[in-house]
């Protein structure tokens, strides 16, 4: 029996079986259970997949107990307070911080990328106005690969590397066209003179009509909240984008459904319901009472933007982004809108309340950018988008690392069967 390996013991018939234990750099060691049925007859349960590995990779740590992130090993309050977010999308896509050569040759071909088949336009412009802008990415997306049938070959290092690309490049450009077919305002295209976070801002809210002018503060704000969105692991949108790749399907379909996945409110919608939640507060009189609720355990209503399945300390994306939020709430003078107060006040309870204290329930990465986007002005049905495209370097990278992985086969979870065990068809006469 070898040291790095576990016994597993079926008390029900005596059997027995040695599993390999897997060891990481960092982090938890895993079980190998691949054989686990051919050894014993037995699966696994593990509904959420709270205690299992889908995947190895090289891309993002996080140690919730810790909490720490880092991407390719570097720790995120360095990247963000150093680096930008087609920089830390370089390095997540390749592994290494590019140098200034690189960098170069990926911005100018991330820059001549940003621009999308005019016949897109049309698709888009098949959307009522009252369209969510997250139900329109998800379709304009997975309409790209319709457009691109020259790197659709998955098996092709080059065509994999140009999808990626193209979708780091065009998502802003869709994302910012969204919104404005559903704002009724006329499209903008990219600029390639700015940068990549400012020409977001620019197709979003300038107008033909007029010079505009990106504000620094928002363009810093945002490039804050791309890098730390940029990437978290085998979250629920990324192993959305990695079981739909391990079929074969392309990447602009695989991304799609990561769009998808993120847009739920326990994931990537939370961003949004933040505010709501916060519109629907709208009193800090009325704060007892909804946090009332969110103890009860008769009541399935929760306090957006805060808790985390992995963060059972502070989310280190949430420190960051909290000093951001309320350097932004400064500088932005006169915004003293009575949402913030409140926001204030829900921060204090949870960090004071022992609820959220023994539950580790602490404002997370959502709770803060919501408010830094409601500050900015972003439109509230944007929140989830932005988070996507922030996202989208990620998932990008997840997806590339996938292709190369040979132990990856297609993602096929078994199941825990509880329903009739046999019985024979009735006349529908005699039911
Ligand atoms: C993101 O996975 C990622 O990495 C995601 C993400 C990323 O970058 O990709 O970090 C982005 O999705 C951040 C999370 C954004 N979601 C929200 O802010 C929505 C509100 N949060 C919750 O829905 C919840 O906290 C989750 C979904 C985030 C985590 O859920 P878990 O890990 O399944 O936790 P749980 O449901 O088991 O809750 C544990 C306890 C329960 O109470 P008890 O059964 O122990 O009595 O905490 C309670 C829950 O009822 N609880 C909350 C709560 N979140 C959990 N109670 C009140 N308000 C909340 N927000």
């Amino acid at each position: 029996m070898s040291e790095n390996s576990v016994t597993i013991t079926d008390n029900r018939n005596g059997s027995q079986a040695e599993f390999e234990i897997l060891n990481p750099v960092v982090g938890n060691s895993c079980i190998d259970v691949r054989q686990l049925n051919a050894k014993l007859g037995l699966f696994t349960y593990d509904p959420g997949f709270q205690a299992t590995a889908s995947c190895k990779s090289d891309i993002t740590y996080i140690d919730g107990d810790e909490g720490i992130l880092r991407y390719r090993g570097y720790p995120i309050e360095q990247l963000a307070e150093q680096s930008n977010y087609l920089e830390t999308s370089y390095l997540l896509m390749y592994g290494e911080l590019p140098t200034e050569s690189q960098y170069r040759e990926f911005e100018h071909s991330i820059k001549h990328h940003t621009i999308v088949h005019e016949a897109l336009m049309q698709f888009i412009n098949g959307f009522n106005n009252n369209a969510h802008p997250m139900a329109m990415m998800v379709g304009v997306v997975g309409a790209l690969s319709a457009f691109y049938h020259d790197s659709l070959d998955i098996s092709d290092p080059q065509h994999r590397d140009l999808s990626a690309r193209r979708l780091l490049a065009k998502v802003p450009t869709i994302a910012a066209l969204c919104y404005r077919h559903a704002s009724g305002k006329p499209p903008v295209y990219p600029r390639n003179k700015l940068g990549y976070i400012e020409n977001l801002l620019h197709m979003m809210f300038s107008f033909p009509s007029e010079d505009y002018l990106v504000s620094p503060i928002a363009a810093r704000a945002m490039e804050l909240i791309f890098v730390l969105h940029a990437d978290h692991e085998q979250n629920a949108s990324t192993s959305t984008v990695r079981l739909s790749s391990s079929s074969g399907a392309n990447p602009y379909a695989c991304i799609a459904a990561g769009i998808a996945s993120l847009w739920g409110p326990a994931h990537g919608g939370a961003n949004e319901a933040v505010i709501r939640m916060l519109e629907e507060i709208s009193n800090p009189s009325e704060i007892p009472g909804y946090v009332k609720r969110a103890k009860d355990k008769d009541d399935d209503y929760r306090l957006m933007g805060f808790g985390h399945r992995i963060y059972k300390n502070h989310d280190p994306r949430a420190t960051i982004i909290r000093k951001a939020c309320n350097d932004l709430l400064d500088e932005l003078e006169g915004i003293n809108q009575p949402m913030f107060e409140i926001a204030k006040q829900l921060e204090r309870i949870a960090l004071e309340d022992d609820y959220f204290v023994e539950r580790n329930l602490y404002p997370n990465v959502d709770f803060y950018s919501g408010i830094i986007l409601k500050a900015l002005d972003m439109p509230l049905n944007m929140f989830t988008v932005v988070f996507a495209m922030a996202r989208t370097a990620g998932w990008i990278s997840q997806w590339g690392e996938m292709m190369t992985d040979n132990e990856q086969r297609i993602g096929r979870p078994r199941q825990l069967y509880m329903g009739d065990e046999l019985r024979d068809y009735v006349d529908i006469r005699q039911r």
